[in-house]
């Protein structure tokens, strides 16, 4: 068997929690629910497997146009879940990290966000970045009206990088997206331009630490070209 490259970092678009629950007569609350829980063992994974960055996308910034009472749903369960598994996340050694926009979140929450980016900051062994009223076009934009005070000779694509939210990491190497939809939904626009892309009809709240390895299975298959032209 093919010997598996671990990629350093890995984005997922966690599609679908709506449509599995729906699948088992559920609201669709429960497929977040479920989600949530899918998210914690696939770090786990992710920790086990040495994968350094790992980028979940949780709300986009087009998540606002749902229904008023699921977006409320979802923001509760998201603090819930945070203050719950803080103590979780230090013993394991994840640093937490959030992407997207901070004005239009709640009080509360954000300080939790700013709380546990600072709290584990120290002694991990990843970095998991959870992406909360995220948009690419909403990340370029910002980007670029904090890069307007720097010269225009001074900004390149480097320069560039370094004021999106994702900053220095680098870039994703893979990018999963499940329940079948093959697109990118606003996702890391800048950062995905050579990303290795994997799509899976599963729907998240069923994604387990076995079909993370397929995909890096997958993964490991390809050859990255960059542009270039290899040797053959
Ligand atoms: C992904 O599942 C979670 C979020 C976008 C918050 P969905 O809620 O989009 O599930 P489907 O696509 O409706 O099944
Ligand atoms: C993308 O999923 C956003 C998240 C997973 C948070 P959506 O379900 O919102 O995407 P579309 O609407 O199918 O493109
Ligand atoms: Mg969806």
């Amino acid at each position: 068997m093919q010997e598996l490259k671990i990629p350093t970092h890995v984005a997922i678009i966690m599609d679908g929690n709506g449509r599995w629950a729906k699948s088992k007569g559920m609201p669709r609350i429960m497929g977040h629910y479920k989600g949530a829980e899918v998210a914690e063992e696939i770090t786990k994974a992710s920790l086990d497997l040495g994968i350094k960055y790992l980028t979940l996308f949780a709300f986009s910034t087009e998540n606002w146009n749902r229904p008023q009472d699921e977006v409320e749903l979802l923001f509760d369960l998201m603090k819930n879940y945070l203050t719950e598994k803080k103590q979780q996340l230090l013993e394991l050694g994840v640093r937490l990290r959030f992407i997207g926009r901070r004005d239009r979140i709640s009080k509360d929450l954000r300080r939790l966000m700013e709380n546990l980016e600072r709290e584990t900051s120290k002694d991990y062994k990843i970095t998991v970045i959870l992406a909360v009223d995220y948009g690419g076009r909403d990340d370029i934009i910002r980007a670029v009206n904090k890069i307007v005070r720097l010269e225009v000779k001074d900004i390149d694509e480097k320069t560039f990088s370094h004021f999106l939210d994702l900053g220095d990491i680098p870039d994703p190497d893979l990018l999963i997206r499940t329940a079948g939809e093959k697109r990118i939904s606003n996702f890391l626009l800048w950062n995905l331009a050579y990303t290795e892309l994997y799509f899976t009809d599963l729907c998240w709240p069923d994604f387990t630490k076995e079909e993370l390895i397929k995909a890096i299975q997958d993964y490991s298959k390809r050859q990255r070209k960059f542009g270039r032209v290899l040797d053959e």
